[in-house]
């Protein structure tokens, strides 16, 4: 087994030499999604897989929580539309696009999780905004293969 530590957009590995390419909630992270998927294809085999647990959005989310610092490291701020994650997927090459499952966020996060709940409180969320917010947040696990 072999290390290599590299970023998501530019990844330290041959093309065309890797049979499975997992995930788990960091692409999120990125800027610069399609050129993370761009660069999964690239160093896929052909009949290559990627399996990817990730934060997306079924509706925007508020700017407050968009342009916290809180909301970025809680991985919700640079979570994009569900539509247009699977899209750069798409656009990418890959086929056979399967969410494998697809979960809620869990409101209770929202109140216990350090970072969450510094958000609710700087903003002085209600009860309304804050399921608002939890409703719009969900996390999936896709399956794509490079044909
Ligand atoms: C939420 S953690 C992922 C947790 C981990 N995958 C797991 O299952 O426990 C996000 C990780 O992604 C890394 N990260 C963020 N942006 C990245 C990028 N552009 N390229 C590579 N890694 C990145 C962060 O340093 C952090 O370690």
């Amino acid at each position: 087994m072999e290390f290599k530590i590299g970023e998501i957009e530019n990844l330290p590995v041959e093309s065309d030499s890797i049979d499975l390419i997992i995930s788990n909630c960091v692409i999120n992270l990125s800027s610069q999604k399609e050129q993370v998927f761009r660069e999964a294809f690239r160093v896929a085999k052909t009949n290559g897989r990627i399996m990817i647990s990730d934060i997306i959005l079924l509706k925007d989310l508020p700017d407050y929580v968009k342009n916290s610092v809180e909301g970025h490291i809680a991985c919700l701020a640079g979570a994009v539309r569900k539509e247009d994650y699977m899209n750069a997927i798409r656009n990418a090459g890959f086929t056979e696009i399967t969410i494998d499952k697809q979960a809620p966020f869990p409101i209770e996060l929202m109140l216990h999780d350090p970072i969450a709940e510094k958000i609710v409180r700087e903003n002085n969320l209600t009860d309304k905004e804050i399921k608002s917010i939890a409703d719009s947040i969900a996390s999936i696990s896709v399956s794509a293969k490079k044909p």
